[in-house]
């Protein structure tokens, strides 16, 4: 129980521990919101069409990598909820990833980007990908020296940009401009906190008000239910992982920062399974269940479960939806990628 309460005042949860969110229920009405710590997304306002146009057609451009295959869309598959629904990612060469691959659906909102929170926003996060050998094994300069040679995106990002020399800061701005408009406004929860109290069932009401009291939203709050803090995975209980995975100390070097993560957003976390950084659970019950007992010390019964796993699916919002861009063919200067050729050496 010590230690228990130890973590919640390490979250500072104790200040809403105390709501009366039951007791209104014991009078026999309806709990209703009134100022919860999460806020409804609000859709994407566009300033840059043209710029959000190119980012989509590079998002799905197989050519930034180095075998011609993987795509942004390969690991943040857009019509799987932005994420792969493997416990780690296929990267160049088959190779294994060593972490999950996160949701990109409101990425955006996220204070930092990656697990560790190693890239500050979505431009910096962009470059990573296409340089990183266990992922899209390509290099900044051999991805940007293929698009030269195509002469549609040469036009394209003279339209954009306003010069015929395309730069990696051109391809990630315009990557990251499109990604900024993968939110998913208007899911069932969001209606209700905007006063529909009929947007959720009583069985989702409960499992809020269970996710709410319980403390999971001392860590998974705000308009992403997280992305806004690094915490403990294993804060009462330690996680035990074959992942070797550092976490936030992977960015600091200081060895208290290990297993610490950025909290991922539960927003359309139905559809983005498995679960962790290294993708240790399979179910949202098995993930709540390990929540409740990692990080609360708390043994949730069976039926609590799946009250909360209601209440987590209410958080599934409006899918991006858009005409898939027709990329440009390639010119007669384009090198024909070859995924088989020779790997270099693992420094590469
Ligand atoms: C081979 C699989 C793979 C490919 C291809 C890939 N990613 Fe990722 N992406 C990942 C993994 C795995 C992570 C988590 C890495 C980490 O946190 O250390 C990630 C993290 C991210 C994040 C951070 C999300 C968050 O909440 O922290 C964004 C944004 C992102 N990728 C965008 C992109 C873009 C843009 C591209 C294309 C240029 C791309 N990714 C290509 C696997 C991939
Ligand atoms: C002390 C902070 C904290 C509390 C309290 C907390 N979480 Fe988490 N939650 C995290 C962190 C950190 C992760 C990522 C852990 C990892 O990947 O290793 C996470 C991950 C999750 C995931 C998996 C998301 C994904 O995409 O991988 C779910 C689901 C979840 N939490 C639900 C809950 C529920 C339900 C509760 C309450 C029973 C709760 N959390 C309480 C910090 C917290």
């Amino acid at each position: 129980m010590k230690k228990l309460t130890a973590a919640l005042l390490a979250c500072g949860v104790f200040g809403f521990m105390a709501t009366p969110a039951l007791a209104q229920q014991a009078e026999g009405e309806r709990y209703k919101p009134s100022n919860e710590l999460i806020q409804p997304i609000e859709p994407h306002v566009v300033e840059n069409q043209a710029e959000v146009d190119l980012g989509k057609k590079l998002w799905f451009d197989p050519r930034l990598s180095r075998s011609g295959f993987i795509s942004c869309n390969s690991c943040h598959n857009l019509m799987l909820g932005g994420a792969d629904h493997l416990v780690s990612s296929v990267g160049d060469y088959w190779a294994q990833g060593p972490i999950n691959s996160p949701t990109v659906l409101n990425s955006s909102l996220n204070f930092v980007q990656f697990w560790d929170g190693r890239a500050a926003d979505l431009r910096e996060q962009a470059g990573g990908p296409i340089a990183n050998p266990l992922e899209m094994g390509s290099t900044h300069e051999l991805a940007v020296s293929v698009l030269k040679t195509i002469p549609g995106y040469v036009d394209e990002f003279e339209a954009v940009y306003g010069d015929r020399e395309i730069t990696i800061e051109e391809v990630t701005g315009a990557l990251a401009a499109f990604e900024e408009t993968l939110v998913t406004p208007n899911a069932r929860f969001d209606q209700w906190l905007k006063g529909d109290d009929d947007a959720i069932t009583d069985q989702e009401l409960n499992g809020y008000l269970l996710f709410k009291n319980s403390g999971c939203v001392a860590c998974h709050n705000g308009p992403n239910l997280g992305g806004n803090s690094f915490q403990r995975m294993g804060l009462v209980e330690p996680y035990v992982t074959d992942n070797e995975t550092a976490g936030r100390a992977g960015v600091t070097g200081q060895d208290i920062d290990r297993m610490n993560f950025k909290v991922p957003t539960l927003r359309n976390v139905e559809l983005t399974y498995p679960y962790f950084h290294d993708g240790g659970a399979k179910t949202l019950s098995e993930a709540v269940d390990i929540m409740g007992r990692l990080q609360l010390g708390k043994k949730f019964e069976a039926n609590e479960i799946e009250d909360i796993v209601a209440f987590l699916k209410t958080l599934t919002g409006d899918q991006p939806e858009f005409t898939i861009p027709v990329l440009y063919p390639n010119s007669d200067e384009t090198p024909l990628a070859n995924p088989w050729a020779p790997q270099e050496s693992a420094e590469g």
